[in-house]
C-alpha cells in the first residue's frame, strides 16, 4: 500500500506541479503539496456506477485531474468505468474500510450517492433502513473526523401528502411516506445538526428526477428516462403513471453543474446548507407529445402501478428561488432542449450498446 500510495503521490505532484522535481527535497515538497492541496481537492464518489455517479465523476475530473476523483461501488466496474482514472470497491457499511480509504487516498471531500432510491426502497425496507440510514451515519461520522466537505443529494422524495406541492417551498412540512424520502429527510436533518453543532461543512441539493441517457436505478421519475430508450428501440412504451402526473424533472447536465456550483460555493453565500433545486416540470403526455415530434409512429399505452401513489405524494413543481438568490443557480434546459439532447445521447450511448448486445447473444 506504502508504495502504491507514494506512487501515486509522486504521480500527482509530477503531473499538477512539475515535471522536474527533486524528490530529495522534502520540504520543498511538502510546500508544494499543501498550496495545490488548497485548489485541487481530492474527492471520494460512493455509489459511483449509479446513474449521477458516472456523469459526476467525468465533470470532476476534467476540473480537478483523473487521479483526484476516486470512484467507488460495490458493484462491478466496466472497462469504460476503469478508463479514466481510480475505482474502488467500498462497501458504505463498512465504517473501517471507509476509514482506511480516506486515509490512503488523503481525501477532502465526499460525494455520497449510495442510496436505494423509491420504488426499489419500498421493496426491501430493511436494506433501504441499512443503506440510506446506516450508511449515512457512517460517511458523515467519517467527515467529521477528517474535516472533509460533504455532499449529500436529498430529492422531490423527501416531501410527502402534507407538503404544498404547487409549489413546494425550500422549508415546509416534509413528512414523506416512503422509506426512502424518510431517510433523505433523516440526512437532511443529521447533516444541518452536525454543520451547527460541529462546523461541519455538510451540502445537500434536494433533486428532482434527473434524465440522463444512461440506465436509471428504481426510481419514481424512471419513465422519463425508459421512454426514450424504448421509444427509440421499439417505437412503443407502457408508462406506469398515469398521463397527468405532473413531476419536476431536469437534464443530468443542468444537476451536474448545480452540483458542481455548489460545491464550490463560497460558504459566507450558503444561507442554508439543504436548497431545492430545479430545472421544470411536466406530465407524462407532455413529455410524449415533445418526444412524438422526433418520433412520430410512437406508441405509448398506459398501465398505472404503485408507483402512482408515491408520484401523487411528491411536488408537483418545486420552487427553488433562494438557490437562485443565494448562489446563482440558473438551468439551461427546458423540456425541448431535454428532448433533443436525450435523443441524441441515447442515439450515440445506449443504441449502439444495445445493439452489440444483441448481436453478441446470438454468438
Ligand atoms: N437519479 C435521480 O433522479 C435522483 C434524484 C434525486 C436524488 N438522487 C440521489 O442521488 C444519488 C444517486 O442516485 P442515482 O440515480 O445515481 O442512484 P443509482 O441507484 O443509480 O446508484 C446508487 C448506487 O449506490 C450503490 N450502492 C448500493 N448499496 C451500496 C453499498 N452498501 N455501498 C456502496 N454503494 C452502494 C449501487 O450499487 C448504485 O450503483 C442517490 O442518493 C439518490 O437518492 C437521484
Amino acid at each position: 500500500m506504502f508504495a502504491r500510495n507514494s506512487l501515486q503521490f509522486s504521480h500527482r505532484i509530477s503531473k499538477n506541479v512539475t515535471k522536474s522535481f527533486d524528490v530529495s527535497n522534502s520540504l520543498l515538497l511538502r510546500n508544494v503539496c499543501d498550496n495545490k492541496r488548497a485548489v485541487t481537492p481530492r474527492i471520494l464518489i460512493t455509489g459511483g456506477l449509479g446513474q449521477l455517479g458516472t456523469e459526476c465523476a467525468k465533470l470532476l475530473r476534467k476540473n480537478y485531474g483523473n487521479e483526484n476523483v476516486i470512484l467507488s461501488d460495490i458493484i462491478k466496474p466496466t472497462e469504460e468505468n476503469l478508463a479514466n482514472g481510480p475505482f474502488i470497491f467500498a462497501d458504505i457499511l463498512d465504517f473501517k474500510n471507509l476509514q482506511k480509504i480516506v486515509v490512503d487516498y488523503r481525501i477532502d471531500w465526499l460525494i455520497h450517492f449510495s442510496a436505494l432510491l423509491s420504488a426499489v426502497g419500498e421493496q426491501n425496507v430493511p436494506l433501504a433502513v441499512r443503506v440510506n440510514i446506516e450508511g449515512m451515519h457512517n460517511v458523515i461520522e467519517l467527515a467529521k473526523q477528517y474535516k472533509l466537505r460533504i455532499f449529500i443529494p436529498s430529492t422531490i422524495g423527501a416531501f410527502g401528502p402534507d407538503s404544498p406541492r404547487n409549489p413546494t417551498p425550500n422549508i415546509t412540512i416534509q413528512r414523506p411516506r416512503t422509506i426512502y424520502g424518510v431517510s433523505k429527510v433523516h440526512a437532511e436533518l443529521l447533516g444541518e445538526y452536525y454543520h451547527h453543532r460541529f462546523d461541519l461543512d455538510f451540502r445537500c441539493l434536494r433533486f428532482p428526477g434527473v434524465i440522463s441517457s444512461d440506465p436509471p436505478g428504481g426510481g419514481t421519475t424512471d419513465y422519463a428516462v425508459a421512454v426514450f430508450h424504448e421509444g427509440l428501440l421499439n417505437k412503443k412504451y407502457e408508462c406506469y403513471l398515469e398521463p397527468c402526473t405532473r413531476l419536476p424533472m431536469m437534464y443530468i447536465e443542468d444537476c451536474l453543474s448545480a452540483l458542481f456550483q455548489f460545491l464550490n460555493a463560497p460558504k459566507e453565500k450558503l444561507q442554508r446548507r439543504v436548497y431545492n433545486v430545479t430545472a421544470m416540470s411536466f406530465t407524462p403526455e407532455e413529455l410524449f407529445s415533445e418526444i412524438t415530434k422526433h418520433i412520430p409512429d410512437l406508441q405509448i399505452t398506459y398501465k398505472p402501478d404503485s408507483r402512482q401513489y408515491i408520484a401523487e405524494n411528491w411536488p408537483q413543481v418545486l420552487d427553488d428561488k433562494e438557490a437562485r438568490r443565494d448562489w446563482g443557480w440558473q438551468h439551461q434546459y427546458d423540456l425541448p432542449k431535454l428532448v433533443n439532447a436525450m435523443i441524441r445521447d441515447v442515439r450515440t450511448h445506449f443504441l449502439p450498446k444495445h445493439r452489440l448486445k444483441e448481436v453478441n447473444s446470438y454468438v
